[in-house]
């Protein structure tokens, strides 16, 4: 990609793509299929936002308390500096340390967005974990959390919790998710599309547990999450466009290996409305001066060079969800290989497709092209983060430590 955009530019070369079927939106109730996807409720995204920050839908991470804890478990020079610091500024540190962000009308870190409580004390990771960023200091919900570092949070919890047994911490090694998943292996980051997949092994179609399976070792490897704002336009989901939209599909990251396929089946209906607070969310509006003599020219080249692909914006924009062939955007293949199609098929016979009536594709066309809305606040660029800004989007560097 980030060679031919560049040729692209120069040369205005036009191409012809593959193109991936068009499916259709998500189907509503009264649609074709059987399944009402939104149970007979109103989907409601101001629910969907606020479900997210008070229903906890995965397994207590920490308490509360371990907040304003967790430094002195730090390494010594690190906690040096929290030991001496006032209570404000050592929380602050520690919301940096772990990339969390204050919540929206906070003016102090309290609560991390990224956490929901559950009335009893216990923080539960939730979905602004990893789609809660911030932008120039102000939290953005729906951003990519660009900060996020799993991996330290877990490795200090679980040094804390030693310390707490009377055990040394520092002889605790780096955390990993359970079957040896790797949690991420840089920061801002996830090895979170593999999570899924290695949940889903411990299940049935249905969901219920089997824990004699284990799933076998995936392709890891770290990715960016899309911002959510760019959902609505949007037919197909992920980053190669292979998973319908429907309210079970955002489910897999409450998929605790703890909960039986009732417990988790109950969330369905939260998530009715957290699919209608993602569908609406607007991108955030470019706070800074803009040149409109270059913004015009730029607009030309744009709509010569890139529109194709990434669609015409404004009033009457039209995007084209079209998902490019590897070999022309010439960016990392790891996430097209890494969910296979023995596993999507696996998928396909599950709970989360509707029993096949929304299946995954099982065969992968290549990455979709994204919508570019709001891009000035998604960066780092591309499903793998590989291009820290625009400039390097469309200048010919390769982003591959392997070449
Ligand atoms: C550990 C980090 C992490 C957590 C937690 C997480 N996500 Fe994601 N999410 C990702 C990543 C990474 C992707 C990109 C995956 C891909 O494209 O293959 C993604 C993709 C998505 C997408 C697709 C967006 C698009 O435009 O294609 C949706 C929707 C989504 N997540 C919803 C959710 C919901 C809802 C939750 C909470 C239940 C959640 N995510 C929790 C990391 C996370
Ligand atoms: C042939 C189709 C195609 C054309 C033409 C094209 N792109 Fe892309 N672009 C893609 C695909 C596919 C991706 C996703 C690549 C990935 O994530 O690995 C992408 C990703 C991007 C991203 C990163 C989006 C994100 O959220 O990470 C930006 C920015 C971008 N393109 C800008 C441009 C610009 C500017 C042009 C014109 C100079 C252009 N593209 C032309 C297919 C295209």
């Amino acid at each position: 990609m980030q060679g031919f955009a560049h040729r692209l530019l120069r040369s205005s070369t036009i191409m012809v793509f593959a193109v991936t079927a068009v499916h259709s939106s998500i189907a509503r109730a009264g649609d074709a299929a059987t399944t009402d996807l939104f149970l007979g409720l109103t989907p409601d995204a101001a629910k969907g936002y606020k479900i997210l920050l008070s229903e906890p839908m995965a397994t207590t991470i920490m308490k509360v308390g371990d907040i304003d804890r967790l430094w002195t478990v730090w390494e010594p020079e690190e906690k040096a500096k929290a030991e001496s610091a006032d209570a404000v500024e050592r929380r602050k540190m520690t919301f940096e340390r772990y990339g969390w962000a204050k919540r929206p009308g906070d003016a102090e870190p309290k609560i991390p967005l990224d956490y929901t409580e559950d009335g009893r004390g216990n923080l539960v990771t939730n979905c602004f974990s990893c789609h809660g960023g911030k932008v120039a200091g102000v939290t953005i919900p729906g951003a990519g959390n660009t900060h996020v570092d799993l991996t330290t949070l877990s490795t200090d919890l679980a040094r804390l919790r030693a310390a707490d047994a009377g055990r040394d911490p520092a002889t605790v090694k780096d955390s990993v998710a359970p079957f040896k998943t790797p949690l991420n292996y840089h920061r801002g980051v996830t090895n979170a599309v593999i999570f899924a997949p290695v949940f889903a092994g411990l299940r049935d179609p249905k969901l219920g547990l089997q824990f004699s399976q284990h799933p076998e070792m995936l392709l890891h490897h770290d990715m960016n999450p899309p911002p959510w704002w760019n959902f609505k336009k949007k037919t197909r989901i992920y980053t190669d466009a292979f998973a319908p939209k429907t309210p079970r599909q955002l489910m897999p990251f409450a998929m605790s290996p703890l909960f039986s396929d009732e417990k988790f089946h109950s969330f369905e209906p939260n998530f009715v409305h957290i699919y209608q607070y993602i569908e609406e969310l607007q991108p955030p509006k470019y706070p800074y001066p803009i040149d409109s003599t270059l913004a015009e020219r730029g607009h030309a080249l744009f709509n010569k060079n890139c529109s194709e692909c990434h669609g015409t914006y404004g009033p009457d924009g039209n995007f084209p969800n079209k998902v490019v062939p590897l070999d022309v955007v010439e960016t990392d293949g790891r996430r097209f290989n890494a969910i296979y199609k023995e596993r999507r098929e696996a998928a396909n016979k599950g709970w989360l497709q509707y029993y096949g009536e929304h299946p995954v594709d099982v065969e992968s066309k290549g990455y979709l092209a994204q919508p570019l809305d709001g891009v000035w606040a998604s960066a780092p660029y591309f499903h793998n983060a590989s291009a820290p800004t625009l400039w390097d989007v469309i200048i010919p560097t390769t982003f591959l430590r392997s070449r």
